[in-house]
């Protein structure tokens, strides 16, 4: 199934084949008219490349840390929920995929397999060899958890003491989502889980004391006036009034570092440094929550700057191919997350259609690198964009 896709496009366009029409709409959706989703895709090609030639680029490295941590590339996989809608391993693959390449994973809140199993597999499966030379560091895999801050206080105080007491080594806060945006798609097909899917890591939490029956918990109902479980889900669970002094008590209660995912302005980036927060992820959750938010890569740099190199900054929105890696850390990112790629790997036989679709972008990054001229991708900066991009 994945044997003949060469590039990223190639597995979107299998996974369309594979999939229901519930599952691809769900994964593929962008809010409202989808400007925004569009938007973060066309806007790379607005920059260009200044390569440098006769820079001995035989040998090029993608190691990188993370938040101190060495990873083996800057290409990282971004929070997805319910991946077993793509294949039944679903976030199980993906963390074998991860461990497998000492790279970064974050794990959703929404995932149909619990925190606690997911990083069981991120360390259990064989490792490969990590080759070093004598004084250098050894790369590991990285598993940072997503958490959506719940209603009740409660919840997200167990939901952080198991993602510390279980391994994980980042509290990753989405704060782009107070409600859930509306994807057309989803309302017009009630999209909500199959019965034998759940979402694992609510199970364990008593919603009785917020009067919710399961079945709402497990986006299993629609809401009886119509539309799509995520709308109930959310109205329900996801704390709606969350501001920036309710960081502070977060970064109280995690024993973990905090990042902020969802960042889009330097002011918020600025109050992400005042918050205490360890790092950003500059997202606008891949066009689906407000539609006309910019796209990411063309507010990277003011980002950037406001930071002024007090925490590191990460992007994610539309990475597709090497070049765009390139592009978004010589304009100031530390690290790139992908989503959708993930499912469409998934679909393609799980473990194996994904495993392929992060060695074609590392393996696409490397090339771009070295016929950049840079030996080393933790040496990108603004001397290799060029001035002079297409209007898209
Ligand atoms: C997401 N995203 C997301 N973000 C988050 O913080 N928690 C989540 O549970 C999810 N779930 C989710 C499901 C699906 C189907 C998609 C497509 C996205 C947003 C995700 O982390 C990331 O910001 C974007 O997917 C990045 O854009 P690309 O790579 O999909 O273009």
């Amino acid at each position: 199934m994945s044997d003949n896709c060469v590039c990223l496009a190639d597995f979107e366009e299998q996974c369309e084949k594979i999939l229901d029409k519930n599952a691809w709409d769900y994964y593929r959706s962008g809010a409202d008219s989808e400007i925004t989703l569009r938007r973060n895709r066309t806007s790379f090609s607005k920059y260009f490349l200044r390569p440098r030639m006769l820079q001995g680029v035989g040998m090029v490295s993608l190691k990188t840390t993370l938040l101190g941590h060495t990873v083996a590339s800057p290409v990282g996989m971004a929070p997805v929920g319910y991946q077993a809608l793509a294949h039944p391993d679903g976030e199980l693959a993906t963390a074998r995929v991860n461990r497998k390449r000492n790279g970064c994973m974050i794990l959703s809140t929404m995932s149909n397999h619990c925190l606690e199993d997911v990083m069981q597999e991120n360390q259990s499966c064989e490792s490969l060899p990590n080759e070093t030379s004598p004084g250098e560091v050894r790369t590991a895999p990285l598993l940072w958890f997503q958490l959506y801050v719940c209603k009740e206080p409660s919840f997200t105080e167990q939901l952080l003491e198991r993602a510390y007491y279980s391994g994980y080594k980042a509290v990753v806060v989405t704060i782009d989502t107070p409600m859930i945006g509306k994807r057309r798609d989803d309302i017009r097909n009630s999209f909500k889980l199959p019965r034998h899917l759940r979402i694992a890591n609510l199970d364990s939490l008593d919603f009785s004391k917020l009067g919710l029956d399961k079945n709402v918990v497990n986006a299993h109902k629609v809401p009886s006036d119509g539309g799509s479980s995520l709308e109930l889900v959310s109205s329900k669970i996801l704390n709606e009034d969350l501001t920036w002094d309710d960081i502070a008590w977060l970064k109280a209660a995690s024993k973990l570092p905090i990042i902020l995912k969802g960042v889009l302005t330097a002011e918020d980036a600025k109050l992400a440094v005042k918050s205490g927060a360890s790092a950003i992820i500059v997202s606008n959750h891949g066009g689906r929550q407000l539609n006309y938010a910019p796209a990411t890569i063309e507010v990277l740099s003011e980002i950037v700057s406001a930071v002024n190199g007090e925490i590191e900054v990460y992007l994610d929105g539309g990475i597709r191919e090497g070049t765009d890696v390139i592009k978004a850390l010589a304009l100031g990112a530390k690290a790139v997350f992908v989503g959708r790629p993930i499912v469409w790997g998934l679909s393609c036989e799980g473990e194996k259609g994904l495993s392929k679709v992060f060695k074609i972008l590392d393996a696409e990054l490397k090339l771009s690198l070295a016929l950049c001229g840079v030996k080393d991708v933790n040496e990108l900066n603004m001397s290799h964009i060029a001035n002079i991009g297409c209007d898209c």
